[in-house]
This record gives structure tokens, sequence and C-alpha cells, in this order.
């Protein structure tokens, strides 16, 4: 039966990600459909990274299918990939420092595929972040790290993604600013942007996603649904492997 409720925007298929010949990701596939809140997890060195960056094509990588919404992401530019929707605020989320707040969002906005709306795409992310209108003129490198980390994915907003992929938003925050940035991944999903999200906290990730992919040594080991949340000893395997 063909659903008209939730079409496929990203289908994985046997990616494979190697660096110098030793392989970091062996054959991940899995999928998103519009609307979904994905989430990836895994140990320190389990190719979550390179996951993301395989499938924006950062790194070299094979796959028998990446595609976006239909489009084949196969070997286009990183450049490309980000203008046909695929917004990837990469693990230390990249900000220019020397820029303004308001820059660093401007920039965002330029992989829009779509100009239109973009005030009201502003004034949503800055009623999600509140800080990037109150430090709009600061040069971005004087953000807490927190701050940085909402100017990365206010930016990463402004292009209008159909899916926002999240490195590890979460890394070196103090606890309120992960529940900030928790809670601004929820509402970025309710508002309709499909959310990739890689992370390291488990159990948050699987209680927040519709479904959690658990990664260990290149591999897709296990998938967890939100009810596995609860469930300490499953997440701990999940981690170390079986
Ligand atoms: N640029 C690189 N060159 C060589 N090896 C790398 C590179 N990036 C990652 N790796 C290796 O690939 C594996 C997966 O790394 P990564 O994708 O960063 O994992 P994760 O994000 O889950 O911590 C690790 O063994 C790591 O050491
Ligand atoms: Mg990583």
């Amino acid at each position: 039966m063909v659903s008209t409720e939730s079409p496929r925007i990203l289908t994985v298929s046997d990616l494979r990600v190697s660096y110098r010949g030793v392989p970091a990701v062996s054959g991940v596939s899995f999928h998103i459909d519009a609307g979904e809140l994905v989430g990836i997890i895994g140990p320190n060195g389990a190719g979550k990274s390179s996951t993301l960056l395989g499938i924006v094509n950062a790194v070299r990588s094979d796959s028998s299918e990446t595609s976006l919404g239909g489009v084949d992401l196969r070997r286009m530019p990183p450049e490309r990939v980000a203008r046909t929707g695929l917004a990837l605020v990469p693990e230390g989320h990249h900000i220019f420092g020397r820029l303004s707040v308001r820059d660093n969002l401007r920039l965002g906005s330029t992989a829009r595929r779509d100009p239109r709306g973009l005030e009201e795409d502003l004034k949503w992310v800055i009623e999600l972040f509140p800080i990037l209108d109150e430090f709009a003129n600061r040069p971005a490198g004087l953000l807490s790290g927190g701050q940085q980390q909402q100017l990365a994915i206010g930016r990463a907003l402004l292009a209008n993604p159909i899916l926002l992929a999240l490195d590890e938003p979460s890394l070196g925050l103090s606890p309120t600013v992960v529940d900030t940035v928790f809670a601004a991944i929820a509402r970025i999903r309710e508002r309709g942007t499909a959310v990739l999200l890689v992370e390291q906290r488990a159990q948050q990730t699987v209680a927040a996603a519709d479904r959690t992919y658990v990664l260990n040594d290149g591999r897709i080991v296990m998938d967890l649904a939100p009810a596995d949340a609860a469930d300490s000893a499953l997440l701990m395997k999940a981690y170390l492997g079986s």
C-alpha cells in the first residue's frame, strides 16, 4: 500500500566508509520517513560520525543507495547535498568565530532551496533560541559552547532542510544546556523537519527518538523503540555489544 502520510525521505543502503583501507562503516542500512526523529547511538569509534560524513560525501563512501527525497546523493559534492535539503551540523559545529551571530545565521540561509519563507524561519529560530537575537551583533567566537551549538543548529535550520542531521549536539554541554538542546530538537521535529540525531547519550536519545539504531564497530547491531529507554540492562548491552 502506498502511504501519502509519511513518505520516505532518507534511504541509506549498505553504506561503507574506510580510511586507508581500514573499515569504519561496514554496510550500514537505515531509513527515515517524513516527520521522524531517528537516533543513532553507539560508543566512541563506532562509526557514527563516519556514517554522517559518508552520507553527505564529506568523506569517500560507497553504498548501493543513498537518497534524499528520491534524489541520489552519491558522488554529489557536500555543498550540493546541503542544497538538496540535508543540513548537517558536524561534531564541533564549525561556526565562524570572527563573524557575528547574525552573519553566521545569514550564511545558513545561502543553502536554501527556496528563498521564500526566510523571514518566517528566522523568527522561528529566534523564538527557539532567544540568545541568538540577544547576541546578534556579538562575534560568535565569544559565545559559550552551548550558545555556539544553538547557533550551529539555528544556522542549519535557516537552510530550511528536509532533514537536519546533528552529530553529538550535547557533547561537552552542561546538563541544563543539554536539556535545552533536546527540547529544541523535539520542537524542530514537531514543526515537521525530520531529524537524524547522533548521540552518545543513549537513554535520552532512545526516549526522544521514534527509532534508534545502535552502531557498534561500523555495523547496526540493534534498533530500539522509545519504551526501551527504561531498560537500562538492554541499553548497556547495546553499548557494550553482544
Ligand atoms: N579521518 C580519519 N582517518 C582515519 N581514521 C578515522 C578518521 N575518522 C575516523 N576514523 C576511525 O574510524 C572509526 C570510526 O570513527 P568515527 O566515525 O569518528 O566514530 P564515532 O563518531 O562513532 O566516534 C574509528 O576507528 C576512528 O578512529
Ligand atoms: Mg563522532
